[in-house]
Order: C-alpha cells, then sequence, then structure tokens
C-alpha cells in the first residue's frame, strides 16, 4: 500500500516510524515531510495547505491513503479536496473540522451532544478562562484569576481580531483521550498527559506541548471505555446528524475535576507530543486501522496497546516559544538512539550535509519501559547525549507519575 502523510513535525515522524512498521506498508510519501521521515520514505517540496499541489501528488503516486496530520490544511479544507479528486483520506471534512476551528461551534456542539465541558459564562467575570473563537497556535486561551488579567485578556482577543467565548476556570489534572475515528464509531487510544508550559513546574507561557507521558494512571482502562461513550461518540453522533461525520482523530482535551472529567476542547488532528508517547505502545496496525477508518467502517477493527510505559521529551530551541531557532549543528542522535530511544525530528533541517536546527520545537525524545520511572530514565538519559547550541528541555517530564505503578 502507498501511503501520503501530509505535515512536517514530530508528530507526523512518529505516524511515519509507527506506519513502516505496517507488513500493509509498501512505500511511504511524505509531504513536505522532515529529515527524520526522509530516513523512512520519500518526502515532497510540497506545503500542507497546497491542496492542489496534493491532489496531483496523491493522483500521481497513486496513494491509497493519505493522511493529514496538521489542523490547518484541515479546517481549510484541504481533506475535502483530496477527496474530491478521489483519494481515501484519513482527515476530517473543513465542515467537521470546525469542532477545533471555532470554539463557539465545539461548544454549541458539545452543548448539543450532552457533553461534560466546561460551562460558558455569559457574562465575564473572575476566575474565568478567555478563549478567543478562532486557531490561535495556543496563544488564545487566558486564564483570568484578577480583574486585571480578564481586563488584559478581553483586549488581547479584540487585538487577535476574533469573537470570544468565556467559560468557568476549572482546577484539576488534564489529559488528552485521542480516539480513531470513521463517521460513527470510535477506537480509543492511550490516554496521554501533555506538559503545555516551556518552564519546569509548569510555569512560563505556553507552548504546542513540552512533553508527554503514557499511560496516565487517572485513566483506567473502564474510564477510557466511559470517555470514549460519553464524550467522543456523543459528538460524532451530533457532527454527523448536522451532515458533517467526523472521520479522522477526535482528540479530546479533558480535566479531571473534582466533579468528573469536562472536556476544554476537541482538536481535529493527533495531539503533539501526545502521539510520540502514545504511537511506541500501539502493538497492532495503526495503518489497517487508519485505512478501515478512512473507508467508513472501523467496526471489525481493534488496536492493541501494549502495557510499557512511554515518556517523550521535547528539546526545543533556546528562544522557544517567543522565537524559532535556525541553522545551528544538532549532535548525537545516533548515541541517543543506540541507548535505545527513538528520537522523532520535530524542526530540523538537513543543510550542506549536516542535520541543524530549523524551528521551535527541534526534537522528540521518546522512551519506553515496564515502569514509567525507567522509561523517563532513559528519555532524559537520551536527551542528556543531545547537544545543539541552545538546547532546552524541561527536566519534570512525567516526573510526578513515576511513583504511581503503570
Ligand atoms: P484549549 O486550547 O481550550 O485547550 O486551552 C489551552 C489550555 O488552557 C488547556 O490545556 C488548559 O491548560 C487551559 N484551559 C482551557 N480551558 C480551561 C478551563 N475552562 N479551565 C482551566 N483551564 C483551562
Ligand atoms: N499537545 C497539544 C496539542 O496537540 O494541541
Amino acid at each position: 500500500m502507498k501511503v501520503l502523510l501530509v505535515g512536517s513535525g514530530g508528530r507526523e515522524h512518529a505516524l511515519a516510524w509507527k506506519l513502516a512498521r505496517s507488513p500493509q506498508l509498501e512505500e511511504l510519501h511524505a509531504a513536505p515531510g522532515n529529515p527524520g521521515i526522509a530516513q523512512l520514505g520519500t518526502c515532497h517540496p510540497i506545503h500542507s495547505e497546497d491542496g492542489e499541489s496534493l491532489i496531483e501528488l496523491a493522483r500521481n503516486l497513486p496513494a491509497d491513503l493519505v493522511i493529514v496530520g496538521p489542523e490547518a490544511p484541515l479546517v481549510a479544507g484541504v481533506a475535502d479536496e483530496l477527496r474530491m479528486a478521489g483519494s481515501a483520506v484519513f482527515g476530517p471534512s473543513a465542515a467537521a473540522a470546525r469542532i477545533e476551528g471555532s470554539k463557539a461551534f465545539a461548544k454549541e456542539v458539545m452543548r448539543d451532544a450532552g457533553v461534560p465541558a466546561a460551562e460558558t459564562m455569559s457574562v465575564a467575570r473572575t476566575p474565568c478562562v478567555v478563549k478567543a473563537d478562532g486557531l490561535a497556535a495556543g496563544k488564545g486561551v487566558f486564564m483570568c484569576r484578577t480583574q486585571e488579567e480578564l481586563d488584559a485578556a478581553l483586549l488581547a482577543v479584540r487585538a487577535l481580531g476574533e469573537t470570544w467565548v468565556i467559560e468557568e476556570l476549572l482546577e484539576g489534572d488534564e489529559v488528552s483521550v485521542f480516539a480513531i475515528c470513521d463517521g460513527a464509531g470510535g477506537l480509543a487510544l492511550a490516554a496521554a498527559r501533555d506538559y503545555k508550559r516551556i518552564g519546569d513546574g509548569d510555569e512560563g507561557p505556553n507552548t504546542g506541548g513540552m512533553g508527554a507521558y503514557s499511560p496516565v494512571a487517572d485513566v483506567s482502562p473502564a474510564e477510557l471505555d466511559e470517555l470514549l461513550e460519553t464524550v467522543h461518540l456523543p459528538v460524532l453522533a451530533q457532527l454527523a446528524q448536522r451532515g458533517s461525520p467526523f472521520t479522522g482523530l477526535l482528540y479530546a482535551g479533558l480535566m479531571l475535576t473534582a466533579d468528573g472529567p469536562r472536556v476544554l476542547e476537541f482538536n481535529c488532528r493527533f495531539g503533539d507530543p501526545e502521539t510520540q508517547a502514545i504511537l511506541p505502545r500501539v502493538e497492532g496496525d495503526l495503518l489497517g486501522a487508519l485505512l478501515a477508518a478512512a473507508r467508513g467502517d472501523l467496526s471489525q477493527t481493534e488496536l492493541a496497546v501494549s502495557d510499557q510505559a512511554a515518556v517523550t521529551v521535547v528539546v526545543a530551541a533556546e528562544h522557544y516559544p517567543e522565537s524559532s531557532d535556525s541553522g545551528t549543528p544538532i549532535e548525537g542522535i545516533e548515541a541517543a538512539e543506540a541507548g535505545g530511544a527513538v528520537v522523532f525530528h520535530a524542526g530540523t533541517a538537513e543543510r550542506d550535509g549536516r542535520l541543524v536546527t530549523n524551528g521551535g520545537r527541534i526534537l522528540n525524545v521518546t522512551a519506553t519501559a515496564d515502569t514509567l520511572e525507567e522509561a523517563r530514565a532513559r528519555a532524559y538519559a537520551a536527551c542528556d547525549l543531545i547537544s545543539f547550541g541552545g538546547a532546552r528541555y524541561r527536566r519534570d517530564i512525567a516526573e510526578s507519575a513515576v511513583n504511581v505503578v503503570s
């Protein structure tokens, strides 16, 4: 089978790495891909939002399955264009991707589906959370505990030129639960926990994600099933009823509050970096599952997950998230991998035969082991072998979880 993977980050490298293990895979192609993905398949210099060129590539290969990784092309309707041109696509239509593309739409769907979610507030009053309606790459959410913070948040969302929603500020631990969806049914993947802030102890500004681990002891297998039943499936039914069935990866970002789980957000694609900690635990054939979903029938598909634990540490550029870095040589990946870790490329490039930095989040180092403690130790031992000027990473990924038996 020939697969075309759209995207260029660590999430896409992890997808490529897992797909490459499928007995069904004959050829892997990526657009645009990255130097890590290039070791597993052929990269084509096509931007992930260039629908026309992607259609042409999918047709010429021809690709049996197209997997769209990032949210921007999905919200822009690239999956629709590819489907109209006859490709089997794993990734929702623009109409279904609004579940991520518009916070107001997501709230409406959650309300109609009866999904437990953070309550919307009609009047801005502290404590609350102000969220810009559209895609804002993590920069559109403001936690307001004081009136000053609320005033600043309202100014900031206005400056983004967006409408906004205001909701109650919830307390609790967060968890990400992904389901592979075929429009009506879904297959839950193992839960993962993401670390959104740049600094240890959750200090500093929000980022795309600085690390992740899986499994999450707070979510038992029975609770995972329950979340699929009470969160993902009602949303799938609601989207189908609205004439926009969701085919792709439905990501629920949840807060585990004292009153039970509450949805904070939905995303219409695999999470980054959670995917890098989840996929190494998947034992079954991911390609088979994504193809079954794209064809609209997951009913005969199962995806076994190992008991192993996985920890992913994001190695970022010196000034991330304020700015990215490019052209700084990277050393030590081979040594890190020789010790058993997997190093996913997130923001790298090849220049004059050398691997260099090219982004904010540069590498994602994942290690698996029988326990989270061991996986964590291995991941950090691997990070210590990697070097580039200004490399930074959080030291506390999975730290508070290691004493919990996985
Ligand atoms: P979102 O893009 O909606 O997931 O928001 C990004 C991050 O903001 C979440 O991962 C949470 O850490 C935080 N957040 C969002 N909504 C709430 C809420 N209602 N209460 C507390 N924290 C929230
Ligand atoms: N890890 C957060 C996200 O993918 O949105």
